[in-house]
């Protein structure tokens, strides 16, 4: 089968499409005939094994997982010994963490759900890592019901899909940062006002909140406290840069270091997908509250495009990668 495939940690101009073995799937595990894998920020960290904190999991010297891809939609192909509740021919997505980017592909069956009705397979496949972020992140910091919710990096693959989730769960009013560019598609999504991060500090824009969503991670918690109600809460899910060592985490540590001296409360976000959260999320996408904008569709033999415009992120929704 052809697989996109790396042999050491580098950026994507190293990827190759090579025939590899079609993978099999073990106890609990299915095999999937792929049609669209999403693409996430999760993908070239771990193939460029930056930060270094990334190469403790997925090995220190080499990258342990070779085949890039870690969210797909497809057809179940072949159930491994154990699985119940899936037949051959289901057409599903989920988190599989590597492997998406291949004709065939092996997935957890307790990570992945049924591809919503009328959904497309690349909508399926832009949903699993960034709208299960989205919705961890509110469940653990308390829900969004009747509280008013500020999402920073707010066009991103996490934060467009944070925005619809918000008002999904019932938040009273979504305020969203991003740049003036996306500012069109934010505020089409349900945001109630948009925040252009280029013209204007969110810290004065007049408003406290009781929730902040944050993806970006620019804006210290000692000074982002001032617009974070006294009992709201600040859900720290990513950032951008942080250094060699440890990237995104930097910002996440930072902010929940500071939490006691800003007397705020911090949850970091750090949600698996799980069949239970995918399904939701599904069930939202088939009712029509929540839609993946797909900003870009590659085929396979253009997987390394799409990962160099992912990492210069500043991708307005998701991008996806055409299998089949
Ligand atoms: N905790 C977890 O479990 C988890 C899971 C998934 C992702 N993450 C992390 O969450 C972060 C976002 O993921 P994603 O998939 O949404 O990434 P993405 O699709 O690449 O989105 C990047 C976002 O950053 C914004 N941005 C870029 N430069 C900016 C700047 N200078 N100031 C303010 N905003 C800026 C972009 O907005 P504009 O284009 O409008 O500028 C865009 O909204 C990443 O750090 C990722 O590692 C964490």
């Amino acid at each position: 089968m052809r697989a996109v495939t790396y042999d050491s940690y580098a950026g994507p101009e190293s990827h190759e499409l090579r025939d590899i073995p079609i993978p099999e799937p073990g106890e609990g595990q299915v095999r999937i005939r792929v049609t669209a894998a999403g693409l996430n920020p999760w993908d070239w960290h771990i193939y460029r094994g930056d930060p270094w904190l990334a190469r403790v999991s997925f090995g220190l010297r080499s990258p342990g997982q070779r085949v890039v891809g870690a969210d797909a939609a497809g057809e179940v192909d072949a159930l491994g010994p154990g699985v119940e509740g899936l037949a051959v021919g289901d057409r599903v997505f989920g988190f599989l963490g590597f492997g998406g980017c291949a004709d065939f592909a092996v997935a957890e069956a307790s990570k992945i759900a049924r591809t919503p009705a009328g959904a497309t397979d690349e909508e399926a496949a832009a949903v699993p890592i960034a709208a299960v972020t989205a919705l961890g992140g509110f469940a653990d910091g308390g829900g969004c019901e009747g509280r008013s919710v500020l999402v920073i990096g707010a066009s991103g693959g996490v934060g467009h899909l944070a925005v619809q989730i918000a008002r999904v769960l019932g938040a009273r009013r979504v305020v969203a940062v991003c740049s003036g560019a996306n500012a069109a598609m934010v505020s089409l999504l349900g945001a109630d006002r948009v925040i252009d991060y280029t013209r204007e500090n969110v810290l004065d824009c007049g408003e406290v909140f009781d929730v902040v969503y944050d993806t970006v991670g620019t804006t210290r918690l000692t000074r982002l406290k001032r617009i974070i109600a006294s009992d709201g809460v600040y859900l720290a899910a990513g950032g951008l840069g942080g250094g060699p060592l440890l990237g995104p985490a930097w910002a996440i540590f930072s902010a929940k270091a500071a939490s006691p001296f800003a007397r705020r409360r911090v949850v970091v976000v750090g949600t698996e997908p799980t069949t239970e959260h995918l399904s939701r999320v599904a069930a939202w996408i088939e009712e029509g509250c929540v839609r993946p904008v797909i900003a870009g569709a590659y085929p396979l033999e253009r997987t390394a495009e799409a990962f160099a415009r992912l990492e210069a992120q500043h991708v307005a929704g998701k991008l996806v990668v055409q299998v089949a």
